[in-house]
């Protein structure tokens, strides 16, 4: 009766999780939004925001799954029929992050090939425009496709979609049982040579020397919890979608630690070794450590190629290894992304794995292709400004305000988590989600409404902190445009009524099944 596809083993299954969970996010924007909200000082608001919100969600996320089988519209669904929107929309907003994610493993991959010889020269920040192409475009207009990208972003897809095509076991299981390894060697190989170059400490220090004034600042609160959100893939359809392949019996709460802690360690880990590389920079160009340090695109693609000419020895290697953790930790968390919608689809439409890889995937693969594009990376700031805003935190409020407080299913999922868990969940796990989630996304949600609408006509310096040419208002409010459009199409996708099949009751619940399954 249910044949539903399943992960070969728990530690399969954790490191797919894991696998989403540790991307660009980890790498990138983890070492410089701590460095900016208040150095060690930023530990307490972090583990708070850990404790409190990632890993009280992360478990409902993986209870959900595992308790209705389901993509995230379809467990929705199962869960409540007015709930089956939230599912489609988290599976939108995906649908958005996966095709410039893409593009961003795409660069990945040609910076790996131009770190033998350093092809991008002394001044990285010109290269990279001229290799984009961006600068031969105004904010807004595409230009031709530059093929440099167009040919990566393809290879891109096409592993991904393959990976996918083979299923969850032999597809996605065994893809991320390969990279998340190679992964973590590529990544300590460089982190120990990082901590032994001259400077390091210099960069360290200015990690970790904490500002503990900075804690009462609201602000240093809400990045706190966005990094959790966006880190741990949670309300994005991912660990609803992933935990629906568990085995009937799987210890929800237990996974659901290891992959918190998993996730924020490599966080730590590449902190580590990103300031220690700034501190060598700083040293070797004669400036304070604060003069160098960057996030994102700026991070990886100006900052670390100017780091990779000064190594002592073995730059082409250390470049390459470099920009190959970016491409398996952005490959990882791509797959899973993708997975979200070939799910829903499939199931939706009553349609074959393979079928909703092609269209659902092949749908993305074209609309990554403006990433390609001369102008890819204005696009690029839009798309990801929007995520790390209102993707990120917005959905997840809607997901706690809609579960805890209009269905009232927390007493459900807990009872249910708890069945099956090593860890049972207590009070703190309600009161985190019932409670101080809402109330902390809610004022994030608040504040960030203050900042976009006071601070955008001042003329503060570049508020969405965007890299390429656009306006800061184009940025907001097509951040707003795609955001809505993500909910309306949604919204549409519940107007198809679901195979009946799908929603009965024993398809999916183990306590009304048989045990010969
Ligand atoms: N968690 C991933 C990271 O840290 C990013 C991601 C976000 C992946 C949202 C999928 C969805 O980079």
């Amino acid at each position: 009766m249910n044949n539903r596809a399943q992960w070969g083993t728990r530690l399969g299954f954790i490191l797919a999780a894991c696998g989403s969970a540790i991307g660009l996010g980890n790498i990138w924007r983890f070492p410089a939004t701590a460095y900016e909200s208040g150095g060690g000082a930023f530990f307490i608001p972090y583990l708070i925001a850990l404790l409190t919100a990632g890993i009280p969600l992360l478990i409902m996320e993986f209870s959900l799954g595992h308790k209705f089988r389901g993509s995230a519209p379809l467990t929705f669904s199962r869960m409540n029929k007015k709930a089956e929107w939230l599912g489609w929309w988290a599976v939108f907003v995906s649908f958005v992050i996966s095709t410039y994610y893409g593009a961003i493993i795409a660069w990945a991959i040609m910076y790996a090939y131009f770190s033998f010889g350093q092809k991008w020269g002394t001044d990285t920040e010109t290269f990279l425009y001229d290799f984009l192409g961006v600068s031969q475009v105004e904010a807004g207009q595409t230009g031709v496709f530059v093929p440099e990208v167009l040919i990566p972003i393809l290879i891109v897809w096409a592993v991904v979609l393959f990976v996918l095509y083979k299923g969850v076991r032999k597809g996605i299981e065994l893809a991320n049982r390969i990279f998340i390894p190679t992964l973590a060697v590529i990544f300590l190989i460089i982190v120990i040579r990082a901590v032994t170059l001259d400077g390091a400490g210099a960069g360290l220090d200015a990690f970790f020397s904490p500002d503990f004034s900075r804690i009462w600042e609201g602000e240093v609160w809400v990045a706190a919890y966005g990094q959790i959100f966006f880190s741990l893939s949670i309300a994005f359809a991912i660990m609803i979608t992933y935990s629906s392949y568990l085995d009937k019996k799987s210890d929800i709460t237990g996974n659901a630690f290891i992959v918190g802690f998993g996730n924020s360690s490599f966080e730590l880990l590449a902190g580590i070794g990103v300031f220690s590389a700034l501190g060598y920079l700083a040293t070797q160009m004669g400036e304070p450590v604060s003069e160098v340090v960057a996030g994102g695109v700026g991070l990886a693609f100006v900052i670390f190629p100017l780091i990779i000419n000064e190594f002592p020895g073995m730059n082409g290697l250390f470049g390459f290894l470099f920009f190959a953790s970016l491409v398996l930790a952005g490959m990882s968390s791509l797959i899973s992304i993708v997975e979200t919608y070939v799910a829903g689809f499939s199931e939706k439409f009553n349609i074959s794995r393979s079928k909703a890889v092609i269209f659902g995937g092949g749908l993305a693969m074209l609309v990554s292709l403006i990433f390609a594009t001369q102008g890819g990376l204005n696009f690029l700031d839009t798309a990801d400004y929007f995520i790390n805003q209102f993707g990120v935190a917005f959905i997840g409020l809607v997901e706690v305000i809609m579960i805890a407080w209009f269905l009232r299913k927390l007493g459900n999922i807990q009872e249910h988590a708890n069945s099956v868990s090593s860890i049972k969940l207590g009070g703190w796990w309600k009161v985190s989600l019932g409670i101080i989630t809402p109330l902390i996304l809610g004022y994030m949600m608040f504040d960030l409404f203050k900042v976009n609408l006071l601070k955008q006509h001042t003329g503060d310096n570049n508020t969405t902190g965007n890299y390429g040419g656009y306006e800061d208002a184009f940025i907001i409010y097509g951040g707003w445009f795609v955001a809505a459009a993500a909910l309306i199409i949604g919204l549409l996708f519940t107007l198809k009524k679901w195979n009946p099949e799908l929603l009965d009751e024993s398809s999916y619940d183990s306590s009304k099944e048989d045990e010969a399954v």
